[in-house]
């Protein structure tokens, strides 16, 4: 896979990701909708997204695989001076068509290379508890450091746990 940090936020990329959002959602990834979704359910948020890049708070992890847009996440900023030193990413997704080939695996090892090349400590991602991923982050060093108990409503009488992992890069 070809990974590009913040590569323009074109209107052309801009469709690629709500398209391939829209498309992990709907393949039953947890990447902040309980799904299915529509292009016009992602538009709102994913235009948030790109304001926070666009900003230069975050930053957007761009994978391609034959040019196309195949994987993505973000570096989130907490924006506030005493949190500077560390990131949190979300939305990683891996287009479902080409999960279990280990793309995912590269996304989270480049996300840890740029993290490095940036100086930041430390890692944070949230995982939605019933989803698995848990051992997928593990997998690459992350590991558990807490958990708010059903904080994810992702349906009426299905609260989640909302994991929380961390990657140290002292
Ligand atoms: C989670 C995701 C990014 C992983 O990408 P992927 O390309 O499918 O993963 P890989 O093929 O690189 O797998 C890497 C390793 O993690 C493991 N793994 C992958 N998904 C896993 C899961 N849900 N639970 C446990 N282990 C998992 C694989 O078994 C593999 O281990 P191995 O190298 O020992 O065989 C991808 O499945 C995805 O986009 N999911 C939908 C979106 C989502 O829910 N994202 C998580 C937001 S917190």
């Amino acid at each position: 896979m070809r990974f590009v940090l913040d590569p323009p936020l074109t209107t052309d990329l801009r469709e690629e990701i709500v398209e391939l959002w829209a498309a992990v959602t709907n393949a039953g990834g947890a990447v902040g909708f309980a799904g299915p979704v529509t292009h016009d359910d992602v538009w709102p948020v994913a235009d948030r997204a790109f304001a926070g890049v666009a900003e230069g708070h975050d930053h957007l992890l761009a994978g391609y695989q034959d040019e196309r847009l195949a994987a993505m996440l973000l570096f989130i900023s907490h924006r506030f001076a005493l949190a500077e030193h560390w990131r949190t990413v979300k939305r990683v997704m891996v287009r479902p068509s080409l999960q279990g080939k280990g793309f995912g695996g590269e996304l989270i090892r480049e996300a840890e290379a740029v993290a490095r090349r940036f100086g930041w400590a430390a890692l944070h991602v949230t995982v939605r508890d019933g989803t698995g991923t848990e051992g997928f982050y593990a997998a690459y060093g992350y590991r558990e450091v807490g958990r708010l108990p059903g904080a994810l409503r992702v349906g009426p009488g299905d609260d989640r746990d909302e994991a929380h992992m961390w990657l140290s890069l002292d």
